[in-house]
């Protein structure tokens, strides 16, 4: 059986009407489906087709919001998770855009991930910083988890600072441990790359083999030893969450591979990559993982861990950013 599909304009709000030619043994045959104008998985390659030139409508629709507001070119990306969230005191600001302001922008809503893009310096290298992303637990399509990632490479940015809060499943690790990523499993979140490929952004078939700039990892490294800042390094895994791991899960994570757990960065990883940015990233492990002590997880503690590695986190990420700053 073929479905043959044509997307039409939405004619309800929200809803675009697709039209299939079904065709089986007994004959041909017409069939409408009215499906939301966000992307969803979806097994009809064609369906992907149209959501993905939507999605891509979508972004140079932001694009175009925000170069209403500003003109700033950034060099580096900057996405802060939990225990970053200040780090904005940091950046000479030249611009803030509420990420309510843009149009059709996904809106977080974890307390705490307060939304905006802050366009600004650090040193003298211009970046845009993330000031709370959203994650695929909170209900939205992955495409619109990475949308953010793919408009900070559109205003400009070559660079990718990732930055999140994790579980260490590390036997060696502790809480408040910061962890350089070296390597992702992202194979447990969608990925963010499925439907039809956005020409405009990157190959169908890019290649991950070094999502983890080496250059900015030595850089990061050298800049650890230089403030003496005490450096782990290691795999992150992402599951969507928001449930935290069990034990059992814990240990095959663990037999996998993995370092380190959390909800967020692989995916936007993986859309980056795609692009041809320089990645790099730095998670705070701010607990161990379930299974691994005897206290039960809770968000409050990952955040308290959170704090406290803060400056040790803020200082680090600042001095790799102005090193990435000299390059080329
Ligand atoms: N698991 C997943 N995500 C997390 C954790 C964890 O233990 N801690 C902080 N983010």
């Amino acid at each position: 059986m073929h479905h043959h599909l044509q997307a039409k304009p939405p004619t309800l709000e929200g809803l675009a009407i697709y039209e299939f030619d079904e065709r089986s043994d007994s004959g041909n045959r017409k069939v409408y489906a009215a499906l939301p104008l966000v992307f969803v998985y979806s097994p009809h390659p064609k369906k992907e087709i149209a959501m993905s030139s939507a999605v891509y409508e979508k972004l140079k629709k932001c694009e175009s919001c925000i170069r209403q507001v500003t003109d700033f070119i950034p060099k580096v990306a900057i996405v802060l998770g939990s225990g970053l969230g200040d780090y904005a005191d940091t950046i000479r600001v030249t611009a803030q855009i509420p990420y309510g302001d843009i149009e059709g922008f996904p809106v977080s809503t974890v307390p705490g991930h307060d939304g905006r893009f802050i366009f600004g310096y650090v040193g003298d290298v211009p970046v845009v910083c993330m000031k709370g992303r959203v994650h695929y637990y909170e209900g939205y399509p992955i495409s619109d988890v990475v949308l953010p990632i793919r408009l900070m490479k559109l205003l400009g940015a070559e660079f990718l600072f990732l930055t999140n809060a994790s579980g260490g499943v590390n036997t060696s690790f502790h809480a408040g441990d910061l962890m350089l990523l070296t390597d992702h499993i992202s194979c447990f979140a969608p990925n963010p790359l499925i439907g039809a490929n956005i020409e405009e952004l990157g190959t169908r078939f890019p290649d991950m083999s070094h999502v983890y700039d080496p250059g900015l990892q030595e850089i990061i490294k050298t800049v650890a030893a230089e403030q003496r800042i005490f450096l782990q390094q290691g795999v992150y895994a992402q599951l969507t969450g928001p449930s935290f791991e069990t034990p059992a899960e814990i240990r095959m994570l663990r037999t996998l591979g993995c370092d380190a757990v959390g909800m967020s960065t692989a995916v936007e990883a993986v859309a980056a990559a795609h692009m041809g940015m320089r990645i790099c990233g730095i998670s705070c492990v701010c607990n161990l993982a379930a299974g691994m002590t005897a206290s039960p997880l809770s968000h409050r503690e990952v955040q308290a861990a959170a704090d406290e590695a803060a400056p040790r986190f803020k200082k680090l990420v600042t001095e790799a950013v102005k090193h990435f700053g000299e390059i080329r």
